[in-house]
């Protein structure tokens, strides 16, 4: 009898699937730390060249602690197959650029991601690809926008206004007018949200961020058809270079092991700290899509963002945080804080911040996996003591 895998793996499942034996039985896949495989035999190495063999051969392009992890970010997303990279960003070049040319035209959300933004704005221009960006809560107008599009780029939620997509009406349209559609899809992890299943084609991790869990590496996924996984190693993946090494690969397995324990506490300080900022007289604003219809997520990340009144003085708000920490990044075990405020210094005209008004009262927090009761004091209290 064909056992076929679970259309929707738990994690549980997608951890134990196919099972690949490791080296001794070993609990935890080994850090396979080789740059190069040796062949026995001229005959060997001539099998593998001619595509006769699956056998590994440089790092760059596969290695056994890399493959694992792929594997099971495709197992996840209910995927064929999948690539890793050196970083979240390695990811989105990857994803976008083997399927566009000069002349050709992407369809991108507002308020996405500012790094990705930078990409489409300062590199894909430059070769001649032109993106329209349009507000992703507009299912109409992305639509609209897609005929003559060669890609559409999601980001559900977005980075700082936290704007969800119709993922399942995107990903019709977009199949009916043959057009490729990409989703990052690292804030709600494939533990909240299966955008495959919503007709999504590629699915981006900045692994990085939950999927590591612990702020201690960089990394990326791409997921998605075998065709266009296919596209993305002949067109992008060995040439571009940012290839995810082992190590890398094996700090990503060794936290997606405990990826459903740590959601839940994100998802639960995120919500603990979004109903106190909710309830305070001084928020004037909160983007967390946890208060608010949320069509195609079965959970929320702790990434959020606020906006203080003119009687909180940001920088003294900030300061006078404890358990909080003063960062970028966010998915680690520590509650992260951004002010809009000093992030939109940086200048130039590639800055998302200004490009798309994110509010200089705003700020984003990214809740950890400490005590809520502790965080929401923290945050509190700082407030208390920022007041004019
Ligand atoms: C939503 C989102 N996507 C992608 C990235 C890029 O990931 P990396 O920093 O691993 O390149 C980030 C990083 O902050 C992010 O927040």
């Amino acid at each position: 009898m064909t056992h076929l895998p679970p259309a929707r793996p738990t994690l549980t499942e997608a951890l134990i699937a196919p099972a690949n034996a490791q080296p001794h039985h070993a609990t935890s896949v080994p850090i396979f730390q080789t740059s190069s495989f040796l062949f026995d035999r001229y005959e060997d190495m001539a099998a593998v060249f001619a595509g006769h063999s699956d056998r590994f051969i440089y790092t760059r392009g596969n290695n056994p602690t890399v493959a694992e992890l792929e594997a099971l970010i495709a197992r996840l997303e209910g995927c064929e197959a999948a690539r890793g990279f050196a970083s979240g960003m390695a990811a989105v070049a990857a994803a976008v650029m083997p399927f566009v040319q000069a002349g050709d035209r992407v369809v991108a959300v507002e308020n996405l991601y500012s790094d990705a933004f930078r990409l489409f704005e300062v590199v894909l221009k430059k070769f001649g690809v032109q993106t329209d960006y349009v507000d992703g809560s507009d299912t109409e107008a992305v639509i609209r926008a897609l005929p003559g599009a060669k890609l559409v780029y999601l980001e559900s939620p977005t980075s700082w206004t936290f704007t969800l997509q119709d993922l399942s009406a995107i990903g019709r349209a977009a199949r009916a007018e043959g057009v490729i559609s990409v989703i990052d899809n690292s804030w709600a992890t494939p533990l909240y949200q299966r955008p495959a299943e919503m007709g999504i084609d590629l699915i981006i991790h900045a692994a990085s961020k939950y999927l590591a869990g612990h702020s201690d590496t960089i990394a990326g996924l791409v997921t998605g058809p075998k065709a266009l996984i296919d596209r993305i190693n002949h067109e992008a993946y060995h040439y571009l270079g940012g290839k995810m090494s082992p190590f890398d690969a094996w700090l990503v397995l060794r936290g997606m092991r405990t990826l459903n324990l740590r959601m839940a506490r994100h998802m639960e300080n995120g919500l603990a700290l979004g109903r106190a900022l909710l309830a305070h007289e001084a928020v004037t604003a909160l983007r967390h899509p946890g208060f608010g219809p949320h069509p195609g997520l079965t959970g929320f990340g702790g990434l959020f963002a606020f906006d203080l009144d003119c009687s909180v003085d940001i920088a003294r708000f900030t300061n006078a945080l404890r358990v909080v920490k003063i960062g970028v990044s966010w998915g680690g075990p520590e509650s992260l804080i951004i002010p809009a405020q000093a992030a939109l210094g940086l200048s130039g005209a590639a800055n998302s911040f200004q490009r798309f008004g994110v509010n200089a009262r705003s700020l984003r927090i990214a809740a950890g996996l400490e005590e809520p009761d502790a965080l929401v004091e923290d945050v509190v209290n700082a407030i208390r003591v920022a007041r004019r």
